[in-house]
């Protein structure tokens, strides 16, 4: 049976009473194969796991899409009931941020060295805005795991940051990114694209996949495989690129012109102005 669950007071209740190992979920909802097999991760390891459903404001910039992210919680509930979670806890922004705009003056910094790169040039204040409330839904469900898509990659650095900073006794679980066929991660924006959009945004991943050809056949340094993913790139008129980069494993700093492995080629585009991110790792 899967509860739905509304206050931090009921939920607390539950988890009083739950079975640990006691998983995590986070997501904004509108739940996708990509958030599922976060879910089928959970369920693998832990006795109880919880999926929240949270759309938060403080992530979102003045002209971003927090009135348009989608919301459909009567299908989220459906499919967190196929897949046999406990408990998916949905609150209201009000029931989580009491006073919203005290909360927006005084947000979680995450160091300038994982804010001030990637995402985090053009999104300003979208991680304080991740940190801020993971820490909440943290501190209110106190889980032992949690796990997160490495499609996001930076937000998963930002969180393990965060764990460390404030010694959160919490395991966090990296989990692959879920591809449609064509090879385009899924994601809850990707039902804004053109079915023709859809097919363009597929060559994020195979610039992706060139750039790190490129690397591991030796061929080209790190900057000409970037330069050749974009030469690709630039034959579609609908994509921007907001960046196109080379950040190595250990902390996402810039990787030198030679390196070979341990790093990710991360791209940001705008298709149609939808806004999409994706990954690969050079191991
Ligand atoms: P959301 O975009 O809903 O994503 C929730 C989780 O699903 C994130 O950990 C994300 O990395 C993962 N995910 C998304 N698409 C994926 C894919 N194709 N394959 C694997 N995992 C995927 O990320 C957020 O929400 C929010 O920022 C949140 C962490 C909930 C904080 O508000």
């Amino acid at each position: 049976m899967t509860l739905l669950i509304k206050s931090i007071k009921d939920i607390k209740d539950v988890i009083a009473k739950s079975e640990r190992p006691l998983g995590l979920v986070p997501t904004m909802g509108s739940l996708h194969e990509g958030h599922i097999s976060l879910i089928k991760a959970a369920k693998n390891d832990c006795k109880t796991t919880i999926v929240y459903v949270f759309v938060n404001p403080l992530q979102f910039g003045p002209n971003e899409d927090f009135d348009q992210y989608p919301r459909d919680l009567e299908k989220d509930l459906e499919i967190c009931k196929q897949n046999n979670i406990d408990i998916v806890f949905a609150p209201e922004v009000s029931e989580i941020y009491p006073n919203l705009e005290d909360s927006k003056k005084n947000p979680i910094h995450p160091p300038k060295e994982l804010t001030d790169i990637l995402c985090g040039k053009t999104r300003i204040d979208h991680f304080s805005g991740v940190a801020t409330v993971i820490k909440k839904f943290f501190e209110i469900i106190e889980p032992d795991f949690t796990y997160f898509g490495e499609k996001d990659l930076q937000q998963f650095y930002v969180i393990k940051w965060l764990v460390e900073k404030f010694n959160l006794p919490i395991k966090i679980k990296s989990c692959p990114t879920i591809r449609e066929s064509t090879g385009l991660a899924y994601s809850s924006r990707n039902r804004y694209l053109t079915p023709e959009g859809k097919i363009v945004a597929a060559s994020l991943y195979k610039a992706l996949k060139l750039a790190k050809e490129n690397t591991r056949s030796g061929i080209f340094s790190v900057n000409k495989s970037v330069l050749e993913s974009l030469i690709f790139l630039s034959h579609f008129q609908e994509i921007k690129v907001e960046y196109f980069d080379a950040r190595n494993k250990a902390n996402l700093e810039k990787v030198s012109e030679d390196a070979k492995h341990n790093f990710y080629y991360l791209i940001a585009a705008k298709i149609n102005n939808v806004r999409l991110i994706d990954n690969i790792e050079i191991t």
